[in-house]
């Protein structure tokens, strides 16, 4: 059994789906016939659905996707240029937020497009851990400056290196400078053997983060958090995660207290051209 199937009154024979094809798994005569899948289709197809999605009538079917199963793309939605520099360098970390928490079908909505990222051979291989109660993020915060503590009496020139001493003499002073008093953190993790993990996770906590700004909601990264579940047990076991995960990222998530009214200037790039 086949894993596309082709609408033939539908097909324009145009070719496009096998251009788009990262495996180049379809073949097409153009104009003469309609794609079919080449014998290695099956074990090399990522399911990224290209095929769907770029096909101007809709006449290509993946098993699990049809055409009418994608969300349609609007050209009245597309952003100027001008709304897109403005809404990507204006994104800011964001470390004061407001006490008023985040309803969960939002933060649901956070994840749905979260999953829109690019991933590595399209294996979206993020798991999500939401913490959704506020004294959870601030329990789950001292865990880490429990962690933190370990490693002052420990490696004291790389606790103060890493700026623990100042994280924990805050906490000790009633600040918290873990999860900056957000009401949710959100952690992404996933099989600690998978090449990628990092990255594909990292692509997808921008795209919650960016999506959340769209919101009026702010983020910043928790790189302490996610530090103290990789390398705190008691962290990890608390939180659950299989053992055959790692945490590769977490984000804070809530109303950001302040509104930012400047962008601040960046390096100018790096760059060499030849
Ligand atoms: C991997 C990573 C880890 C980070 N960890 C923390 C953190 O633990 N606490 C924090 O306040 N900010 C953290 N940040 C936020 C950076 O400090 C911030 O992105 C940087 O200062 C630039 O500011 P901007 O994001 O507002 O442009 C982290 C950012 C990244 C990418």
């Amino acid at each position: 059994m086949t894993a596309i199937t082709i609408d033939e009154k539908k097909c324009l024979q145009d070719g496009i789906c096998a251009a788009e094809c990262p495996g180049r798994l379809l073949q097409v005569e153009t104009g003469k016939s309609c794609p079919s899948p080449t014998p290695d289709f099956e074990a090399y197809c990522l399911q990224c659905g290209h095929c769907v999605a770029v096909c101007p009538t809709g006449a290509l079917s993946l098993e699990g996707l049809k055409p009418d199963d994608c969300r349609p793309m609007g050209p009245d939605l597309r952003v100027t240029p001008e709304q897109a520099e403005q809404f990507l360098t204006g994104r800011r970390s964001i470390r004061t937020y407001k006490q008023k928490t985040v309803a969960k079908p939002i933060l649901e909505k956070l994840l749905d497009i979260a999953g829109a990222a690019p991933s590595a051979k399209n294996q979206q291989p993020w798991h999500w851990m939401v913490v959704q109660d506020p004294q959870e993020v601030h329990r789950l915060a001292g865990m880490v400056i429990d962690w933190m503590r370990g490693l002052i009496e420990a490696k004291p020139d790389m606790a103060v290196e890493r700026g623990f001493t100042r994280v924990v003499s805050a906490w000790d002073n009633g600040e918290e400078r873990i999860c900056r008093g957000a009401p949710h953190i959100i952690i992404a993790h996933g099989d600690k053997d998978w090449g990628f993990g990092a990255e594909d996770c990292t692509l997808a906590i921008s795209l919650l983060d960016l999506y959340a700004t769209s919101l009026g909601l702010g983020c910043c990264w928790g790189g302490y958090f996610y530090s103290a579940i990789n390398f705190h047990r008691p962290l990890f076991e608390d939180l659950g995660l299989p053992d055959h995960h790692k945490a590769y990222g977490a984000v804070m998530v809530g109303y950001p207290k302040f509104r930012y009214r400047r962008i601040p200037l960046r390096n100018p790039p790096r760059v060499s051209w030849k």
